[in-house]
């Protein structure tokens, strides 16, 4: 495995690499990797002759009242993970070399950056598609792989795709949990032991959701309420949005007749996690 801190290095082997006729896939992350980023490298390793990981901690993605100087970061354990993964390339640029003092061009996907986490975290979808168009611009992926965990992500990311021809085909995969049902996250990492056990609590509340939808439930409303009255049970959580959606539009969803995302976003103690699942009209 190869350790690339630049871009011209970088852009020099993804030539070599296209000069070989490779598919070359690639798995952008901010590191603090754990098994749903492995279920990623995994599948891109079976999919594609080369595999290309960055590890970038996006500064432009962070609110200045978020958690980006204390984002977990730990080189040494994520280059283990990608070298027994074995990943091709593991690109770690530099801030400086990303973002030069005198950067002024950002991408926004409207319509879709405003909605669910955009309402709270503003700013921070235009840093997404901004840093993950210039990493597709970088490394020239033939596919790239997300989690379905960041679904509004994956949305938006999809969408700057197709609007800006970008040539990269994006694959989506399902959410990987631990055994109570929380969705594997880098910022599960701020729980302490209590808020751990606590945090299982969005998992059990999309399962409500679903539950509520095969016994014949159509209301969304009635849905959120049940979700927020579970929730709100927990002392440390605090919920900042439940939602019920149409999953492509992001547009809210008031009577379920058709396949529906329910979102969530909850603070447990000091953690922002996000949940969802996509349920279609029979509650399966
Ligand atoms: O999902 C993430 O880890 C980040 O948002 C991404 C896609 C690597 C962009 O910084």
């Amino acid at each position: 495995m190869l350790v690339i801190r630049n871009i011209r290095t970088m852009r020099n082997c993804v030539r070599k690499v296209k000069g070989e006729k490779k598919i070359i896939g690639f798995i952008p992350t901010m590191g603090a990797l754990h098994q749903g980023h492995l279920s990623l490298i995994n599948r891109a390793r079976r999919d594609c002759e080369s595999v290309v990981i960055s590890i970038f901690v996006n500064p432009t993605q962070f609110g200045p009242r978020e958690d980006f100087k204390k984002y977990p970061r730990n080189f040494a354990a994520d280059k283990r993970i990608c070298q027994k993964a074995k990943v091709d390339f593991l690109f770690i640029p530099r801030v400086k070399e990303i973002y030069p003092p005198d950067y002024c061009s950002y991408v926004r996907v409207k319509g879709l950056e405003d909605k669910l986490c955009g309402t709270f975290r503003q700013g921070c979808f235009q840093g997404v598609a901004t840093i993950v168009s210039k990493l597709f611009n970088i490394v020239q992926p033939d596919i790239a792989y997300f989690g379905q965990k960041d679904f509004q992500q994956v949305v938006i990311i999809k969408r700057m795709v197709r609007d800006l021809n970008i040539p990269v085909k994006i694959k989506v995969l399902p959410i990987v949990r631990e055994k109570d049902g929380l969705a594997m996250s880098s910022r599960n990492k701020y729980l302490n032991k209590q808020q751990r056990k606590e945090a299982s609590i969005l998992f059990q509340s999309l399962q409500l959701a679903k539950e509520m939808l095969k016994k014949g439930e159509r209301s969304s409303v009635k849905v959120i309420a049940q979700i927020k009255k579970m929730i709100k049970k927990i002392p440390s959580a605090k919920i900042d949005y439940v939602s019920i959606v149409n999953p492509e539009s992001l547009e809210d969803v008031r009577l379920m007749s058709e396949k529906i995302l329910v979102a969530l976003a909850v603070w447990i103690g000091k953690a922002r996690l996000i949940d969802n699942m996509i349920i279609n009209e029979t509650g399966i």
